[in-house]
Parts: C-alpha cells; sequence; structure tokens
C-alpha cells in the first residue's frame, strides 16, 4: 500500500466526532457496596444471582480468553452478538447510506446483503468463477473509492471452498477499502486462519464466530480480529451490553472445552468425507463438489424434486439453486452419521421417474 492504512479515513464523517454512550460502570472504577447509579432493581432477579446488574460492557474476562483462543490479542478483538452483528456494525460505521458501497462474490453468504440493504448500501456483485474463486481483476476492476467494504468468506457458504492465500492477498494489496475475511467455517478446514496477515495488511478485519466448530449458535457470539485502530472504531458503536452476561460465562465455560470441540470437527470432516462419497455413487446426483467447512454443495438432476422429496421424509436442506453457479444445488449440513444414515436411506428411496413412488 503506497500510503499509511488510516480507518478513520474511511469512516462515516459524522462518526468521528462521536461521543460513545458512557455506560454507569464505565466511570466507576472502585470497590462500591451501594449501587445507586444504573436503575437495575435493588431487590434482585427472580432468576437469582448477578442477573439483576447490568454486564460489564467490555466483558473483559471474556474477550482476554477468546483471545488467547483464536491466537491475538485482546485490543484485537471485536465481541458482537453474532458475527452477524459484527457483519452489520461494520456497515454502519464505514459506508455511507445512499452513497457508499459494498463488494460481494456471490454465490456467498446472505447477510452481506441483506446487511448493506438494511443500511441502505449499495451491493455490487462480482460473481465467482467456474472455480468458486474470486476473480481479482475484476474486483479491482469494479471497485472505486466509494466501495469502502470488499467480503470475501473463506470456506465459502455455500460453496464450501477455501480461497487461495495468493488471492487473498492481491486483493489487500490492490483494494482500497477494507477487507472482510469471514472465516466462519475455517476451523474445518486444513488451510487454517489467515489471521497472520494481520501482520503485513491493516486493511484486513477476520470474522470468527461460536456458531459452527464451538457448537453455540444459540450463544450469539462472533468475533471480528483487526488492527486495534479499526477495534476501537466498532466498540464507539456498539450497544453498550451487547453480550449478555449469561452469555459471557456460557462462552467462557464453552471456551474451556477446546478438546471436545476439536473432536466434533474431528467427526464432523470425517462423516463430511463419508457422506460425499455416498451421496456421489446416487444417480440423481450430479456433482457433490468438494468442501472445507460442515457441508456439501451438491447438484442433482432435479433438485427441487428431491427437495420436496426430503421435505415429506422429514428432512429440511437448503435449496441454494437461484445463486449463481448453484443451479439445481442444495446446501446439505453434515449431520451425526445417524442424520447422514438417516439422509441416505431417504435419498435412496427417491425414484428419478416417480419422487413420490414410495409414499
Ligand atoms: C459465512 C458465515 N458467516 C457468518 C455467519 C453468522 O454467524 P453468527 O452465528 O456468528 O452470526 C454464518 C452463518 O451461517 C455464515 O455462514
Amino acid at each position: 500500500m503506497s500510503q499509511p492504512f488510516d480507518p478513520t479515513k474511511l469512516m462515516r464523517p459524522h462518526l468521528r466526532k462521536l461521543v460513545p454512550y458512557s455506560s454507569a460502570r464505565h466511570e466507576y472504577q472502585g470497590q462500591a457496596n451501594v449501587m445507586l447509579d444504573a436503575n437495575e432493581n435493588a431487590h434482585g432477579s427472580p432468576l437469582g444471582g448477578m442477573l439483576h446488574r447490568y454486564p460489564d460492557p467490555d466483558q473483559a474476562a471474556l474477550k482476554v480468553r477468546l483471545a488467547e483462543v483464536l491466537g491475538t490479542a485482546p485490543e484485537r478483538l471485536f465481541m458482537g452478538n453474532g458475527s452477524d452483528q459484527a457483519i452489520d456494525l461494520l456497515l454502519r460505521v464505514f459506508c455511507v447510506p445512499g452513497r457508499d458501497s459494498i463488494l460481494i462474490c456471490p454465490p456467498t453468504y446472505g447477510m452481506y446483503a441483506v446487511s448493506a440493504a438494511t443500511n441502505d448500501v449499495e451491493v455490487v456483485h462480482v460473481p465467482l468463477d467456474a472455480d468458486f474463486l474470486p476473480d481479482v481483476g475484476a474486483i479491482l476492476a469494479a471497485a472505486n473509492e466509494r466501495t469502502k467494504l470488499l467480503f470475501l468468506c473463506s470456506p465459502n457458504n455455500p460453496t464450501g471452498n477455501s480461497l487461495r492465500t495468493a488471492d487473498i492477498t492481491r486483493l489487500l494489496e490492490g483494494f482500497t477499502g477494507i477487507v472482510v475475511l469471514d472465516e466462519a467455517y475455517v476451523d474445518y478446514s486444513s488451510d487454517g486462519s489467515r489471521i497472520a496477515l494481520l501482520e503485513q495488511f491493516p486493511n484486513l478485519v477476520l470474522l470468527r464466530t461460536l456458531s459452527k466448530a464451538w457448537g453455540c449458535a444459540g450463544l450469539r457470539l462472533g468475533v471480528a480480529i483487526a488492527r486495534p485502530e479499526v477495534i476501537s472504531i466498532l466498540d464507539r458503536v456498539k450497544p453498550p451490553y451487547n453480550l449478555s452476561a449469561p452469555v459471557a460465562v456460557l462462552a467462557l465455560e464453552a471456551l474451556g472445552k477446546e478438546a471436545q470441540m476439536k473432536k466434533a470437527v474431528a467427526r464432523t470432516i470425517v462423516s463430511r468425507e463419508l457422506l460425499a462419497r455416498d451421496l456421489a455413487t446416487l444417480p440423481m446426483v450430479q456433482q457433490v463438489f468438494p468442501s472445507d467447512a460442515n457441508f456439501l454443495l451438491v447438484r442433482f438432476v432435479d433438485a427441487k424434486a428431491v427437495f420436496a422429496f426430503l421435505i415429506a421424509h422429514g428432512i429440511v436442506v437448503r435449496d441454494r439453486g437461484k445463486e449463481p453457479g448453484c443451479e439445481g444445488s442444495l446446501r446439505i449440513t453434515v449431520g451425526t452419521e445417524e442424520e447422514n444414515e438417516m439422509l441416505m436411506d431417504s435419498l435412496m428411496k427417491f425414484k428419478k421417474n416417480g419422487p413420490i413412488a414410495d409414499h
């Protein structure tokens, strides 16, 4: 990059002067016995414990532990109510509604475009190529000074493939805004995280989540990892209590069970490969795309009929047929061994010329 990267130059101008909400507990550091500062219920919570108190706005203990697990420093972490909140905040911080744009490479995770639409931010589409890889030249040609965020996803949802480091690097070098690399599924990939690129590229923001490998989608905890200059901008704009006290307690507990997480990931990877092999033997399957994630994108001869047939058997998968490059494809999450078997049993009953003949 020719000029030093300064994220405050990219952010929405009015936010540079923003005075963030200062919570009651932010303004007091000592040890107090009588807390009459936050309009809490002095009689306590019907649930007991400390739930009548507002949580730590910074969730400092959780942040320290998360940083340790993710191999980074606490000042490089933003914690959100799912990575969806980080996506939304990035848009709200960097994109002027009605003026700026983001660039996405479909087929990809739907929330980038939905968050942009919610914030009245234009979406520039540069589809992935036939191998589901980003077209670096086309992306850089389509971006202009108003294109503030480029969203990349590796492994990509819904295609399952990882992006190449060389492509990510070229985009980090050539794109003048912020490159958001969503690594929601990275624990399932042998490539590993690209977090080391942060040393070289201050315009990189990585997204991670506890919703996938950590098995805590219900908790709603996702993070952005970036240089402290970027993190402090996100922290200033976030709702002050975006993570509840029970979430922090449960997340800390989950993060103490890394071995269990790794075991589940290994099991999913074994199942993914078995399922991919089994699906490929079915006559109505045209293609099983290679996956580094916990799902498979599968192209069927008649995806709509297969989708309806599976629903009739009580099995829900995701129809991705309307996404560019995914015509006729369903996205199937890798389940337990038993669930995968039920899926295969159902699919084996599907008759090419009479999908409901077995009913
Ligand atoms: C690529 C990708 N990023 C982010 C998310 C959302 O993660 P979270 O549950 O942390 O909001 C998903 C959810 O499916 C996803 O597929």
